[in-house]
């Protein structure tokens, strides 16, 4: 009993002593940064909120302007972006130390998913729902970006997303606040690990804010139009998780939010963000957002935009150029009061100095590191087993996959076959004296998988785009040769990204009827598809005999691929998406509303929600996808059907493989309120669990309801759980609900 409370006492000692220890530690950057603060002259404070593109590469469109050097030397630059490797950066932070108060610069990048080592695009990795191997991927990303002098990510993007036209829609973790918010917080944790102070890590930027995703049509940097409702239940869930895991930073965004442009909008930055939510990083505006106001009708000039961008919450400026020029002028006409300014500079210090910059500007500047960094085996190895964890299996008639290693030949077709830099996606970074070789293609993945007795055959086909036939013959000739065919088909990679909305989003070109010729010599085929979106494939769907949809997977696509084809790897992955049958259907998402007349099959189209011409039914659900063996669900056990808001609901099941192989299943729990004073989703995710099982082995597994799980956002925008009752749903994807049963709140 007296070592217990002994234990207890140290415990508690323990953690007084790191929290005075912590507390003592911010009131050392406070003062340090007051030190600073109080050095510096108005000119000084507007150049720390001032970010310029770096001269090589742009994101964005480039203002040229050759006297960069000099406004670093002169005070008036306080951040780059794109500007990486150890030489590069060391080469800036030394014109940063001729200025007169020596601050460092901060370097920013688009490090969106893994830096030299590139891993899955960000909704691909979505697709794991596995929050380590996401923090993970991070963690690398990370470790390298500093060991080549990066110090902040603009990542992750947290943009709920329910428009596959967008083209953006591949940067984040698809349609879904539970999901996107715990894969926001995993992505956070991993960019800034332990502790900023590290030199692995780096700043991390929740952007874009907000509700970006759901740009009118898809059109990229088109206006939002939301309810408030909206925008709290299923927008903002994301950016609030990447506060409470601590994220550095934020971007604002481009679209404007009901008229509103984003850059310029007080209700999201200072009431929200850095009122509500109590965040004390700081916001950096998207790429000329401000400047851009202009254009959106909101404010007349410059003046105005900055006027309105820094009222609003918008600490740094990047590219456009209007605090550099116009935030003098705003102070001496007393429109800005100063305090504005300093709590912006201030926000921004203390990162600098959290990053440790202050003490030593070049720590991230280490070419030696930066050489063992990004070519650490541990790396690429993780990279690989990511990108298995994020194919997934959509289709396998007779148990097709996994292809067994002695297959005597293969033919492998497709435009995608042989490239390599296609693997990596879109917002993959050009690591300077890195160029395409590393990257494992998928031939190589295969050459590398299979033994000598195995003959594989190649041919190209057609192109991703185009009506080019001409290739046709030579693919069908090696296909008759072999005893099955892989086809690789999809998009280019810069087909998704920024700037890459599309309104068709078929499989280009005749790539399907490239699959079409291919079917018809009667050979099996897996068809690969490649896309940083869900796309529109039905002949696809309805005729390959399996299919893997790959997306774009990173340097070590190849090795995964063929992992997963050979079964090395069970694929486990599920959809974070709805993939719609047909853009017609857009936006479709699984947590709708019932409506006054809902439709519940295809067949009775009389006076109900549908449509005249088109299914209800999308084609692959959210959270669909296959193993190679099955999973049973069974003995549901609620702890008590009733509960009162202090209470909690234990759920019990048990899982069990059923198949053949070992696998790994993504078990989902949704819970549908019955009746709300707002009306409540069809379904909604409220948990879900991964587990591994043996062949044949059976796990119990657990969930807790409490009343955060029960809790939506009432008429007042108040957090609320309303007494009722509750139908809980435990499903292999939001459609395949295995076991059923409901409880009352009191
Ligand atoms: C994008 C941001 C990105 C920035 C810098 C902008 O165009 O919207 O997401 O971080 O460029 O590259």
């Amino acid at each position: 009993m007296k070592t217990k409370f002994n234990t207890v006492l140290w415990i508690l000692l323990l953690l007084a002593y790191q929290l005075s220890f912590a507390q003592a530690q911010q009131k050392t950057v406070d003062q340090r940064v007051d030190s600073v603060m109080r050095l510096m002259t108005l000119d000084e404070k507007i150049g720390q909120m001032n970010q310029y593109n770096d001269d090589r590469i742009a994101t964005g469109p480039i203002t040229v302007d050759n006297e960069k050097a000099k406004q670093i030397r002169n005070g008036q630059v306080g951040s780059l972006l794109n500007c990486v490797s150890t030489e590069r950066t060391r080469k800036w932070q030394e014109i940063a130390m001729q200025s007169r108060l020596k601050i460092p610069l901060l370097f920013g990048q688009d490090v969106v998913h893994g830096y030299k080592t590139t891993f899955p695009i960000p909704l691909a990795e979505a697709c794991s729902w596995d929050l380590d191997a996401i923090t993970l991927s991070a963690r690398i990303a990370a470790t390298e970006a500093s060991a080549s002098g990066i110090h902040w990510t603009f990542a992750p993007m947290v943009d709920i997303a329910r428009d596959p036209r967008w083209g953006r829609v591949m940067e984040g973790a698809g349609e879904d606040p539970y999901l996107g918010s715990m894969i926001a917080a995993a992505r956070v944790k991993g960019f800034q690990g332990d502790n900023l102070g590290d030199v692995n890590s780096i700043m991390a930027c929740a952007k874009h804010f907000a509700a970006y995703g759901a740009a009118i049509g898809g059109r990229d940097y088109n206006s939002v139009d939301m309810s408030d409702r909206l925008l709290w239940e299923v927008y903002l869930p994301p950016f609030k998780a990447a506060v409470d895991a601590g994220v550095a930073t934020f971007m604002n965004s481009f679209n404007d939010l009901n008229g509103v442009p984003a850059t310029g909008n007080k209700y999201l930055q200072r009431d929200i963000l850095k009122g509500k939510w109590a965040f004390t990083g700081f916001v950096v505006s998207d790429w000329g957002s401000i400047g851009e106001m202009i254009n959106h009708g909101n404010v007349k000039n410059e003046y105005e935009a900055t006027l309105s961008a820094i009222t609003a919450g918008c600490d740094m400026d990047m590219e456009s150029r209007s605090y550099k020029n116009n935030l003098a002028q705003l102070v001496k006409d007393k429109k800005v009061p100063i305090d504005l300014i300093d709590d912006a500079v201030r926000r921004i210090l203390q990162k600098k100095f959290e990053l440790g910059l202050f003490d030593d500007p070049f720590r991230y500047c280490n070419p030696e590191r930066e050489q063992k960094e990004l070519n650490n085996p541990e790396h690429t190895k993780a990279a690989r087993e990511i990108a298995a964890r994020s194919i997934v299996l959509l289709k396998n008639e007779n148990q097709l996959l996994p292809l067994s290693k002695s297959t005597k030949t293969i033919a492998f077709i497709g435009p995608l076959v042989k490239a390599l830099k296609q693997n990596k996606g879109f917002w993959d970074v050009e690591v300077p004296g890195y160029d395409s070789n590393f990257i494992v293609s998928q031939w190589q993945g295969l050459v590398n998988k299979v033994g000598l007795k195995t003959k594989l055959l190649y041919a190209k086909g057609c192109n991703i785009e185009g009506n080019d036939r001409s290739g046709f013959a030579e693919a069908i000739k090696i296909a008759k040769k072999a005893d099955v065919v892989i086809l690789s088909i999809g998009e280019r990679r810069d087909m998704s990204g920024e700037a890459k909305s599309r309104s068709n989003i078929d499989i280009p070109g005749v790539q399907e009827d490239l699959l079409k010729a291919l079917l018809a010599t009667g050979k099996p085929v897996v068809v690969l598809i490649n896309a940083g979106r869900p796309l529109v494939f039905n002949y696809t769907a309805d005729n390959a005999t399996a299919i893997l949809y790959t997306w774009w997977l990173g340097s070590e696509a190849g090795d995964a691929i063929a992992d997963v084809i050979f079964g090395d790897y069970n694929p486990s992955a599920k959809l974070p998406i709805t993939f719609p049958l047909s853009v017609g259907q857009i936006p479709i998402y699984y947590s709708h509303f019932n409506t006054g007349r809902p439709a519940t099959s295809d067949n009775n189209r009389n006076y109900n929600s549908s449509y005249n011409d088109l299914s209800i039914f999308p084609k692959f659900a959210f959270g669909y996808g296959l193993s190679y063996t099955t999973f049973e669900y069974s003995n549901l056990k609620l702890s008590k059907n009733k509960m009162t808001p202090d209470e909690k609901i234990e759920v019990s099941l048990t899982v069990s493989n059923t198949g053949k192989y070992d696998g790994e299943e993504i078990v989902q729990l949704y819970l549908r309120d019955k009746v709300g004073s707002i009306a409540r989703p069809v379904k909604e995710l409220k948990d879900f669990k991964k587990i591994a099982l043996k062949a044949g082995e059976s796990k119990p597994i657990t969930f807790t309801i409490d009343k955060e799980k029960l809790s939506f956002y009432n008429q007042q925008l108040q957090w609320v759980a309303e007494p009722g009752d509750f139908d809980l749903m435990i499903g292999a994807s939001s459609e395949n609900i295995r076991l059923r049963d409901s409880f009352e709140l009191l």
